[in-house]
């Protein structure tokens, strides 16, 4: 082989080898880009679940059992008119709440849960008498509510015992399920272990916060008037 041709035969090695780095650098972008791609979406979709262990009062997403659910619905069966579930999940107490007649409300902090609820509320064929809302608790008031549930932790009952004396009309009925208020008392007791739910009602809150709510409004009215 003369000289030119090793040349030659030698340049051409050099781009087929630059082709194929080329190819496998393609491949690797492609790789790097599908799982960074896949740890975006992971993290888009979990985030929100795993967001509540983070805040002050974790309250994880934990739904009510069938039997929960139906202690709920008993414990206000002879009820009707508006309900609210206060961190309302997959929505399964707002759909089966509606189904028996309540205008029925969920508030939820997790946008998936909520967007999964409305799906399903549509595929129940409740979503006329239904609606979900992304929202703090902490952030809304239930003052036109006349139903209220809540399956919360310990932590956070002390605080949102307050805000419901403050807030909910005197002849509101509150459930709590699985945990108690820890000043209110009971009017019923539905369910046993896990399933169990308390039933308050809001004539008998503590006194001197219904004092203070009817003063405020007294005032308000006198404002009003003058
Ligand atoms: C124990 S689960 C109850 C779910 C539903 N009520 C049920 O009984 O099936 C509590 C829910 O409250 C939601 N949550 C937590 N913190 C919240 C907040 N600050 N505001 C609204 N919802 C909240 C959680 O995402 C979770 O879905």
């Amino acid at each position: 082989m003369s000289q030119q041709e090793i040349l030659v035969d030698s340049s051409q090695q050099v781009r087929n080898n630059s082709g194929g780095s080329r190819s496998r650098n393609s491949v690797g972008l492609i790789a790097t880009g599908l799982v960074g791609g896949t740890i975006a979406a992971l993290y888009v979709v979990a985030a929100p679940f795993v967001a509540p262990a983070l805040r002050k009062i974790c309250l994880p997403f934990v739904p009510a059992t069938t039997a929960q659910v139906e202690n709920v619905l008993t414990a206000l069966r002879a009820r009707s008119g508006t309900l609210v579930d206060i961190g309302s999940g997959d929505g399964r107490i707002v759909i089966a709440a509606a189904k028996c007649g309540f205008q029925a409300s969920g508030f939820e902090l997790n946008p998936w849960l909520v967007w999964y609820s409305r799906y399903k509320s549509w595929r129940e064929g409740v979503h006329c008498s239904t609606s979900f809302h992304i929202s703090d608790l902490w952030k809304v008031s239930f003052a036109q509510y006349s139903n209220v549930v809540i399956f919360g932790v310990p932590q956070m009952m002390n605080q949102l015992e307050v805000k419901l004396a403050k807030e909910l009309p005197s002849s509101a009925k509150v459930v709590a399920c699985r945990f108690p208020f820890p000043t209110w008392v009971p009017e019923r007791i539905t369910g046993e272990g896990i399933d169990t739910v308390w039933v308050y009602d809001a004539k008998t809150f503590s006194p001197h916060l219904q004092q203070e709510k009817t003063k405020e409004t007294t005032q308000g009215h006198d404002m009003n008037d003058t």
